[in-house]
């Protein structure tokens, strides 16, 4: 096969539940201080589903979305790579349940199955699907990247950092959104700052301090790693100065505002003569030890002195996850779409990425816009996505619902053998695929919500 360029993303979408509750309303319910999810954490509204709707559900309906909306031929992919940390199996992965959409138009030639690391599998299923375009075993086919999870906690601090959503992306060359390729700074440990060792339960074990800390001390060593390919390859000194949009995984919007005022941090402990980073001189002597984590004083002066390019870089890629919430593997990808659906002119501008999953696995990368000779060019994307008129088109329920409907998602994790799930089929939007019936063998068997329009 000949070499390609411009390799990245060709097409972009999510998938997001019709229903949410409002962060507001939450604070209310939950007895907690007014602005305590809105301000302290900066969260608008949370996506939620029943146990009608599963990750494979979730699946299908994103891809089937993103095939339809841009006329994608199912032929024309080689492989399919899926990003989740949503187990509903011990062994068969949601890769393997998309394959009926595949299959029943004669495509069954697709290589790739799921990647599991928290939040992180679908920047795994991202970066194999670049890696496969560039190598000796292309094909010529598109690849498919769907990755996205159903995040719920239970009842307390953690839960109203939940979400859901399933984003699905088109991967070739002649990309809108090229990646730069070398540019990665990647940063990998073992630690236990959120882990789901009990599959009887589809909540996590969380400690919600350690996860801050470790997200952003991988944030930091990804700093080091990016700028030091970064000098190697350009002349130009690396900074924040070097991007127009920054996008971060996104467990809550309060935690996107400090990594974009980290970023800045960083850059001062690599310039720290320059006149601008005065206020932060007390602070050099921490660097990035174990005191510059969680300190409130540092924090103060570092989201001060990044408010506005934060503003103008970063905050148009919050939309999505301010609105639906963690969706964890989706949620840096929720970012790239949230930012072409806010921004009309992005060509050539360049966007720096943060992925980060607990346990842990981050990377820093990059990528730049190409509207010049791409098929679809990022208006496009942000038109044919319609994200926020979907998002008003969204049910409100109340904090009783939502927690009720918690608790029946819960329930049915818990039940065993044949069963239908307990939820009405209200909630599941037409056109979506739902979870019908689990059968005496436990195969899961799914439908789709007959649109208005439909004859089934
Ligand atoms: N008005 C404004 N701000 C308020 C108010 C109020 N009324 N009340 C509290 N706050 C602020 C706090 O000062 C705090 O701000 P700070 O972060 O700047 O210090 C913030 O709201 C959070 O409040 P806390 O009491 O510190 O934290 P809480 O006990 O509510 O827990 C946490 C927050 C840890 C994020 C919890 O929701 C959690 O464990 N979530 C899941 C883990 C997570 O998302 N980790 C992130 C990375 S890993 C991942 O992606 C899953």
């Amino acid at each position: 096969m000949k070499k390609v360029k411009d390799i990245g993303i060709c097409a972009i979408d999510i998938y997001f539940p019709q229903t949410y509750v409002n962060q507001s309303e939450l604070e209310k319910y939950d007895k907690v201080s007014n602005g305590k999810y809105t301000i302290g954490l900066g969260q608008n509204n949370m996506s939620f589903v029943g146990d009608r709707e599963d990750i494979v559900s979730m699946a299908m309906t994103s891809v089937q979305m993103m095939m339809s909306k841009y006329s994608i031929d199912y032929s024309s992919i080689g492989r399919l790579e899926v990003g989740t940390e949503t187990i509903i199996d011990k062994s068969k992965s949601v890769k393997s349940s998309l394959m009926s959409l595949f299959q029943e138009r004669g495509n069954t030639s697709i290589e790739g199955v799921d990647t599991l690391n928290a939040c992180y599998g679908g920047t795994n299923a991202l970066f194999n699907s670049l890696q496969w375009i560039e190598s000796s075993y292309w094909d010529g086919r598109y690849a498919l990247v769907v990755t996205g999870d159903i995040a719920v906690y239970s009842k307390g601090a953690a839960r109203p950092t939940g979400g859901a959503g399933v984003v699905t992306m088109l991967i070739g060359p002649n990309a809108t959104l090229v990646f730069d390729q070398f540019l990665r700074g990647t940063h990998m440990e073992n630690v236990h700052d959120f882990y789901k060792p009990d599959l009887s339960i589809e909540y996590p074990y969380v400690d919600g301090k350690l996860s801050i800390e470790c997200y952003l001390r991988a944030l930091d060593k990804c700093y080091l790693e990016y700028k030091k390919r970064f000098e190697t390859t350009t002349t130009s000194t690396f900074s924040m100065e070097s991007f127009d949009y920054v996008c971060f995984h996104s467990p809550y919007n309060r935690l996107v505002q400090k990594s974009y005022a980290r970023l800045i941090y960083n850059d001062f402990l690599q310039n720290p003569n320059n006149p601008k980073y005065q206020d932060l001189l007390p602070f050099k002597h921490i660097s990035t030890g174990k005191d510059s984590y969680i300190n409130s004083k540092l924090d103060q002066i570092t989201l001060k002195l990044s408010l506005d390019d934060f503003k103008r870089k970063v905050n148009p890629s919050t939309l999505l996850s301010k609105e639906c919430g963690n969706s964890y593997c989706g949620s840096v990808y929720s970012g790239i779409l949230s930012l072409l659906s806010n921004v009309n002119d992005l060509n050539n501008k360049k966007v720096l990425i943060f992925s980060y999953g607990s346990g842990l696995a981050a990377s820093l990368f990059s990528l730049r816009i190409n509207n010049s000779n791409s098929l679809f060019k990022t208006n496009d994307i942000g038109r044919i996505s319609n994200i926020k008129e979907r998002l008003l088109n969204r049910v409100k329920t109340s904090p009783e619902e939502f927690s009720r409907i918690l608790d029946i998602r819960e329930k049915s994790h818990q039940m065993s053998g044949a069963r239908t799930p307990i939820d009405t089929l209200d909630y599941v939007s037409p056109g979506t695929f739902y979870l019908d019936k689990i059968d005496d063998k436990l195969i899961r068997h799914y439908k789709i919500k007959p649109t208005i329009s439909s004859k089934l």
